[in-house]
């Protein structure tokens, strides 16, 4: 399937990432708090590594590994929010969900936006049958950012993962595609 050029929303476009985004994914993904509560995002964040990322964007698409969207306001001018992927794994029909949202955005609704954005792409172009988000436990606006669209609380794994040398609790969430059908129109489009 060719990739989309982009996903709107509300108030937002969802795009493919672009080399020129390097600079503000190093800037915005570079603040400790960033990193603090994901797992990917390293810290430093050193010169060359946003460019690497976004170079794997469309083998990854391609193959159906992962759909990473750049997250942005229109404009003009555009402005770069953030980002957010889904990793699938095609065998179980099951995509996972991440993201981020620089400081400057926070709390303004754009990551439920975004993730809604993505559940429907997860579920309707790429035939999903779960989605599925992990997230430590003391992530509140995270674990709010799943509950709002609509994901399940599916389990809380104790002291599950070891981040920067502390073993910490994380919180499963999940959707399946007939739930997220039959879910308020506002979530399917429906
Ligand atoms: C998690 C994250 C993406 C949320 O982005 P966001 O755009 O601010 O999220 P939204 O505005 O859509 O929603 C945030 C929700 O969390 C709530 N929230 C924010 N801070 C909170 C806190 N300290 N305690 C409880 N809830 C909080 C907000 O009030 C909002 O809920 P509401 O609409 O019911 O009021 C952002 O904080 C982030 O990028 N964090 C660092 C990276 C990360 O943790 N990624 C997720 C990994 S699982």
């Amino acid at each position: 399937m060719p990739r989309p050029l982009s996903i709107s929303t509300a108030r937002l476009r969802l795009r493919a990432f672009r080399t020129a985004d390097a600079e503000d994914v190093q800037r915005l993904a570079g603040q400790r708090s960033i990193a603090d509560t994901t797992l990917n995002i390293p810290h430093p964040y050193e010169d060359g590594m946003a460019e690497k990322w976004i170079s794997n964007h469309r083998d990854w698409f391609e193959r159906r590994q992962q759909a990473v969207f750049a997250v942005t306001l229109p404009g003009p001018p555009e402005a770069f929010v953030g980002a957010i992927e889904l990793r699938v794994d095609c065998e179980d029909q099951r995509g996972e969900l991440g993201y981020w949202i620089g400081i400057p955005y926070q709390r303004q609704g754009y990551a439920t936006e975004a993730a809604r954005a993505l559940l429907q792409f997860g579920f309707e172009s790429w035939g999903l049958h779960r989605v599925t988000a992990q997230c430590f436990s003391r992530n509140l606006p995270s674990r709010r950012v799943l509950q709002k669209i609509g994901m399940a609380h599916e389990g809380h794994l104790r002291q599950h993962l070891i981040k920067w040398g502390v073993f910490e609790d994380v919180d499963l969430y999940g959707i399946l595609a007939e739930q997220w059908r039959a879910a308020d129109p506002l979530f399917s489009g429906n």
